[in-house]
């Protein structure tokens, strides 16, 4: 009689798709090496949260923040064998897999200001450096965003002699952040996020890029005495998924997975400014902040901008060509705009 009522259950089970989905939920592995306080971290765990309720279950999305499961020189093997389905890596660290056009989001000084980087990704550059990502088994969901960049040492840089000599930490190999450690005068050094802190701690490096919100959540305060607010280039994140995971996905998960997404990606631009602002009020506890005079930020531009030429044939000069548009067009209507004010006062 029991062994009766465990097969009609079994069958009951399958046959009802609400109970069979609830036992036997897709699980998408989503691993990141940043804290769960960060951008990141915190547009995760909405994307969970509404992908979760919005598939009754259905879908199950693991979270593993802090490298926890595989460190970021590690992750895109696991996403390309499928050990995991999903990932956030900063731009930078596509270069490795061979897709250095994502170095574009890397270049000094492109980006006046983050309207210029949402219009970017959300434009034909975008499209077309997410097409990249296909043969190497991967496809792009969205880019996410964190902020632009300040730099970090244990003494004040201010001016551009400043980085002379200095070991400075870069997220990858890539030829963009190498170019620019290089014209600055320094030696750029790549250690991965989890290795920057003893690098950092130890010596092997004297200095940094970073967000002030990765700044604070890694804990970088503890080694670096001072942080310079030089905004001179931009971190972000391309949200990737395993092709064959993805193409395999029933077509109304897909459609939800999609619809989410959107939703947490303009979660994310909303909040990516103001976590950043949030951290530099902790960080100003422990850490000297270094703001940078109008004619010294000259200097600095001055100084970067060659990189764009430098690196133009590995980033796509098309690609180059359509950011300034963007950029220019941007600025153009931003003047349109004032001016529109300005007539009717
Ligand atoms: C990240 O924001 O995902 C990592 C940044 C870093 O490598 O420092």
């Amino acid at each position: 009689m029991i062994k009766f009522s465990k097969a009609l259950l079994t069958i009951v089970a399958f046959l009802l798709p609400g109970l069979n989905y609830a036992a036997d939920p897709i699980v998408i592995k989503f691993s990141y090496v940043t804290a769960p306080n960060t951008p990141k971290g915190k547009a995760a765990e909405t994307f969970k949260r509404s992908v979760e309720i919005d598939t009754q279950g259905r879908v199950k999305i693991e979270l593993y923040p802090n490298g926890q499961l595989y460190k970021d020189n590690e992750e895109m093997g696991a996403l390309q064998r499928g050990a995991v389905q999903m990932l956030a890596p900063a731009l930078s660290k596509f270069s490795p897999l061979g897709v250095d056009e994502f170095g574009l989001f890397d270049l000094p000084y492109i980006f006046p200001n983050k309207k210029a980087v949402y219009r970017v990704m959300d434009s034909d550059v975008g499209k077309r450096i997410f097409a990249k990502l296909e043969p190497k088994g991967m496809l792009g969901l969205a880019y996410w965003d964190n902020g632009f960049k300040q730099v970090s040492a244990n003494k004040a840089i201010i001016r551009v002699k400043d980085f002379k000599g200095l070991k400075m930490r870069i997220q990858a190999s890539n030829k963009v952040l190498e170019a620019q450690m290089r014209i600055l005068g320094a030696k750029p050094k790549i250690f991965s996020a989890d290795q920057q802190y003893k690098a950092l701690k130890e010596g092997a490096a004297d200095g940094a890029e970073n967000t002030v919100s990765n700044f604070y959540t890694l804990k970088l305060y503890e080694v670096q005495k001072h942080l310079t607010l030089s905004n001179h280039s931009y971190l972000g994140y391309a949200v990737v998924v395993n092709k064959k995971f993805w193409e395999k996905l029933p077509r109304d998960i897909r459609t939800i997975l999609e619809q989410d997404m959107k939703a947490a990606t303009e979660y994310q631009r909303e909040i990516a400014q103001y976590e950043n602002d949030q951290a530099l009020i902790q960080v100003m506890r422990a850490t000297e902040i270094e703001v940078l005079p109008e004619d010294i930020r000259r200097e600095w531009t001055k100084a970067l901008l060659p990189v764009h030429k430098e690196v133009e044939n590995i980033v796509g000069k098309d690609n180059l060509r359509a950011i300034y548009a963007i950029t220019a067009q941007l600025d153009k209507e931003e003047r349109e705009h004032k001016e529109q004010i300005y007539k009717k006062k």
